[in-house]
């Protein structure tokens, strides 16, 4: 296609995006040097996999696994994480994935650091501002790499611990071999987990695949008490079996309490139909389960509805048309299935902000195909859909689906200097070039 990989910038590029306000990234770190809570070490290499369906496959791990380990930290508090890279060959990063860390943080190479390649290391420190579920990812060649596992979970805890059982899944596709994708396969996730009945059930769900996954909790009413790690205000009950559309990169969190039967977690993914995720099953007594009251999940009227600001003045306002079709790089038509107004990264203009700007975005995708849309550094806030307001709890997002046809408008406050990517976390539109920057002046 003639368009390089969205994040193999090489250093130099650097210098072409002008835009952090007035100072380098490197200054724009997390606390230097204070002493962490919470020590982590993520080591990269190549290694085997075995999935809960049973198949060994070749993989990229960190420490050994995919998902790599589970980081649990607490809002608040200094967390430091050391990146080793033993043998991956296209280098690695770490992308603390929602949580709006220090520029310099952010993991993208080529704009905030150099990937690390085999043999080096980087560390990463950074305080998380609120709980919630958030996950880490490499950022080179995320097409591939974040496909063969370089993720895992980063759980951003309240001060006091909750009650209850707690498991995290996601619904990743691993890259098929001759048969159809293991859908929903995931390392160490024996089925049938036990759960006692009554006790209360938080499930974490993350999509680290890149296609929205419709799923379904099957064997219990529930709520979703948060949307990309941003609590729902007042959620409603619903119905088991209800359609829960989680973007690629999104993450719900699903809360329950066990009932006297098995509960399971599944959904349509590509072709393949009802691919269980998990089954959690229970012993000893019955726990009467609470009346559902929707049948239909809509994170745009879910929950206790909360003032939105009618009519409000903004600083900035960026339109983004996202095309199938022809697009412009390196001063050439490219064919591509992604472009943004008509061009492909690096050729799309940065978006470029003051501190402390109010935005208004509207995004219209015009392609056949859904757009993951994901701002870096920033919580956005959904406004409307196909110019339907939002009437429900605050709609915060960091990874908006945009289906064919739909119209989203959505804001957000600039108040994270730097460089910050705006791409479709459909890693594969990426690489094609569905890529911009968000700068501040
Ligand atoms: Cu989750 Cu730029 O990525
Ligand atoms: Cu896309």
């Amino acid at each position: 296609l003639g368009v390089a990989y969205q994040d193999n910038v090489s250093a130099a590029e650097r210098h072409h995006h002008a835009a952090a306000g007035g100072r380098s990234v490197e200054q724009l770190t997390g606390p230097r040097d204070e002493t962490p809570d919470a020590r982590f070490t993520l080591t990269a290499a190549h290694g085997r996999v075995r999935l809960s369906s049973g198949r060994e496959i070749d993989a990229l791990t960190f420490n050994g696994r995919s998902p790599g380990p589970e980081l649990r930290v607490k809002a608040g508090r200094l967390v430091e994480v050391t990146l080793v890279n033993t043998d991956v060959e296209e280098g690695v990063t770490l992308h603390w994935h929602g949580v709006d860390v220090p520029n310099a943080e952010d993991g993208v190479p080529g704009v905030t650091q150099e990937a690390v390649e085999p043999g080096g290391r980087h560390v990463y420190r950074f305080v998380p501002d609120r709980p919630g579920t958030f996950w880490y990812h490499t950022h080179r060649g995320s097409a591939q790499t974040v496909r063969r596992g370089l993720f895992g979970a980063l759980i951003v805890e309240e001060e006091k611990a909750t009650a209850g059982t707690e498991r995290t899944v996601f619904t990743h596709l691993w890259p098929g071999a001759d048969e159809p994708v293991a859908a929903f396969d995931t390392a160490d996730r024996p089925e049938g987990e036990a759960v006692a009945a009554g006790e209360p059930v938080l499930l974490r769900v993350v999509n680290s695949s890149e296609e929205p996954h419709l799923l379904r909790l099957g064997g219990t009413p529930y709520t979703v008490t948060a949307i990309d790690g941003n609590a729902v205000r007042g959620p409603a009950v619903l119905r088991p079996g209800t359609d829960l559309l989680l973007a690629a990169g999104g993450r719900f969190d699903v809360a329950f309490t066990m009932p006297d039967g098995p509960v399971t977690l599944s959904g349509d993914v590509d072709e393949i139909p009802d691919s269980a995720a998990l089954v959690l099953s229970p012993g000893g007594d019955a726990a009467p389960a609470p009346a559902s009251t929707v049948a239909r999940f809509d994170p745009l009227s879910y929950g206790e509805a909360t003032a939105t600001a009618v009519g409000e003045a903004y600083d900035k306002t960026f339109d983004l048309a996202l095309d199938d079709g022809f697009g412009f790089a390196m001063g050439r038509l490219n064919y591509v299935s992604s472009s943004v107004n008509g061009r492909l990264w690096p050729a799309v203009p940065m978006l470029t902000v003051d501190e402390g700007d109010r935005v208004r975005m509207r995004i219209v995708n015009r392609s056949l195909i859904d757009h993951p849309m994901h701002l870096h550094g920033h919580r956005v806030r959904v406004l409307s859909r196909n110019g339907v307001p939002a009437t429900g709890s605050t709609w915060w997002t960091d990874t908006l689906n945009v289906a064919p046809g739909e119209i989203y408008e959505i804001d957000f406050t600039a108040d994270n200097p730097g460089i910050w990517m705006d791409h479709c976390h459909n890693f594969t539109h990426a690489s094609e070039g569905m890529v911009m920057h968000l700068g501040y002046a």
